[in-house]
């Protein structure tokens, strides 16, 4: 079955079992600073887990695109890949194991049509803060029908037997691995794994006997349901949450390789397009061009999610990660000999294709999606021959320094670990520590260097900045009169000549939005308002209405300006913020709105200029 139809499907089934579809979160979390990428399904659901009620009810679903670098280096064997779609379905205090593990069951088999004797299952074994998870077991027997009891897997694999035992490290989930490796405030709990069995022979480099969690490629992980119950404590100790929630997660592209009985994911049906363009450039078919294709699949179709979501190559951040994506994906088409340069097109094209029904977005967003990355690419080329002469100089037992490993980073955009890999080739030694000290340098230099540019998202503080920044204040809050109170604010930056915008919204804003926005804006220009300045105590400001920008930490007692007749009855806009301001609205003149554009799936950006 095609991974878009096992998506459909799940979407229906949990459907018709009461759960509603919430919208995904976007690939990279506005709001979590903890964190680069969302890497699953549960993320935005935290603060639901732990007991405040969502305003879309109990039973909650969705298909979530996930992203997980810890997994780069893994790419170009037959199952790693970084970027990923989690189906999930939630129960907030509901259902919990006797529904959901059957549930699951009965979705593998009955819509995707998976053959039981294909599937086993672990369970967690117990340890001494949580016990065996029984219950489970008894589940899964009466699923299974089974009567054969729940064993430790890691001594081998018996066919017979479905139900497996496995501790912490492979059966308890939180976002940061283990009970002891969760920080205070952290939630996780017991889980039950689904495992395809693709039938192929056990490669003895990943140990003498097979099991569930070996990591041969024999068997696969196809969905995890997490009993989320229980929130870590500064103590060390465990507090069960107020509810007893099921957090369940599921790899579609993995679900769509059982159903597709293919070992190789990059088989399945959302790479064939693109993987035979690419198979059609190799020069020579050889383990190094099969391992090519697979990372720049695997790069390529991350890096389109990244920059349809708003993200450009960098050195920090998300932008880092970006970069070495495509960097690394354009380094293996050269060690492979693959020409990408003149396939790229059609690969983008392609993959692009495979999603052009869930995600709109992306067909928006191609054109700049194949101009960033052919741009990065380009990029790299030409720094290319510059650093490997470097790292040729070294050759036969010569050592990177530190410094000339960030200076290859700095100046040619090399990313370190890709010198590494290179330079290991070649028997060249690399300092990475040394690397470590001199970013850190560097990071230190810059950060003293631009401290105070672009504070609270102005360039300047001349006139027209400051009479932009008022302005952004009215189109704040036009935007929620015209399109709703779920518009907020993600992000501002001002300069002289334009306003930058970007704030929460599902869809493209129609012409006719655009415009009663605009009239809003400029009505309330023309009105003249006062603006106030007043200091007062974040919560009370909080409940009077005043808007917060929920990246910033506030202190407790807050700057906040107001637009409007009377700071404390009658006003339009009241907003956390420092200034500076215009004295009355009609300073500002007017505004144009001169674009709306797409930045992250559920984000939008509006810029506008001075016009009067
Ligand atoms: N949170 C679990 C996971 O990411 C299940 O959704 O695997």
């Amino acid at each position: 079955m095609q991974a878009n139809e096992i998506r459909t499907r799940f979407i229906k089934f949990f459907g018709m079992r009461g759960h509603r579809e919430i919208p995904k979160a976007p690939l990279v979390p506005p709001n979590d600073p903890t964190t680069l990428f969302t890497s699953s399904g549960m993320q935005q659901l935290v603060p639901f887990l732990k007991g405040e009620p969502h305003p879309m009810g109990r039973r909650l679903m969705d298909s979530q695109p996930c992203f997980r670098s810890e997994d780069i280096d893994e790419v170009g064997d037959n199952r790693h890949i970084t970027f990923f779609e989690m189906l999930g379905n939630w129960s907030l205090g509901d259902y919990f194991k006797k529904e959901q593990l059957p549930w699951f069951f009965e979705f593998l088999t009955e819509e995707i049509g998976l053959k039981p004797e294909r599937l086993y299952v672990t369970v967690f074994e117990g340890d001494a803060v949580v016990p065996k998870d029984e219950e489970s077991v008894t589940v899964w027997k009466k699923v299974l029908k089974t009567n054969a009891p729940a064993r430790k897997g890691a001594d081998g694999f018996e066919p017979t037997i479905k139900i497996y035992t496995y501790g912490a490290d492979k059966n308890w989930w939180s976002r940061s691995g283990i009970p002891a490796n969760m920080p205070p405030g952290e939630i996780g709990g017991p889980d039950s794994e689904v495992f395809y069995d693709f039938q192929t022979s056990h490669d003895p480099k990943f140990g003498r006997v097979c099991h569930l969690n070996c990591n041969c490629g024999r068997f696969v992980e196809i969905g995890n349901s997490v009993f989320m119950q229980y929130e870590k404590q500064a103590d060390d100790s465990f507090k069960p949450l107020p509810q007893k929630n099921v957090d369940f997660g599921g790899g579609l592209e993995r679900i769509a390789s059982a159903s597709q009985n293919q070992p190789d994911i990059f088989n399945i049906d959302i790479f064939t397009e693109a993987r035979k363009t690419l198979e059609k450039v190799v020069v020579v078919s050889s383990p190094e061009s099969i391992r090519a294709v697979r990372i720049i699949l695997d790069h390529l179709r991350a890096a389109m999610f990244m920059v349809s979501d708003g993200f450009e190559p960098a050195n920090k951040l998300q932008g880092y990660v970006l970069r070495r994506l495509i960097r690394r994906a354009a380094l293996h088409s050269k060690i492979a000999d693959i020409d990408l340069d003149n396939s790229i097109n059609l690969v983008i094209d392609k993959l692009c294709g495979s999603y052009i029904t869930v995600d709109p977005n992306l067909g928006e967003n191609q054109g700049r999606i194949l101009e960033t990355i052919r741009i990065e690419i380009t990029k790299f080329e030409k720094t290319l021959s510059q650093g490997m002469k470097k790292v040729l100089s070294k050759v036969g037992g010569g050592t990177i320094t530190g410094t000339e490993l960030f200076d290859l980073y700095q100046t040619y955009g090399y990313p370190p670990e890709l010198v590494k890999e290179l330079a290991a080739q070649k028997r060249v030694m690399v300092d990475g520590k040394g690397f470590e000290e001199a970013k850190r340098q560097h990071q230190e230099t810059s950060r003293t260097a631009t401290k105070g540019l672009f504070k609270g998202g102005l360039a300047d503080k001349s006139d027209e900045t400051v009479k932009l920044h008022t302005a952004t204040h009215l189109l704040h809050k036009a935007l929620r009169e015209i399109l709703g109170n779920h518009v907020r604010q993600e992000g501002s930056n001002i300069t002289a000549e334009r306003l930058r915008f970007d704030f929460s919204h599902p869809r493209k804003l129609s012409g006719e939005e655009i415009a009663k926005v605009e009239t809003v804006v400029n009505q309330k220009i023309k009105e003249d308002l006062p603006v106030h300045r007043t200091v007062e105590e974040k919560d009370k400001a909080l409940k009077s209405g005043a808007l917060a920008f929920f990246k910033e930490n506030y202190p407790a007692m807050v700057s906040v300006y107001t637009i409007g007749k009377d700071p404390a009855k009658e006003w339009f806009s009241k907003e956390f913020c420092g200034g500076p301001h215009v004295k009355s609205t009609g300073g500002i003149g007017g505004i144009r709105i001169i674009k709306e554009q797409p930045v992250q799936s559920g984000i939008r950006r509006i810029y506008a200029e001075l016009h009067s």
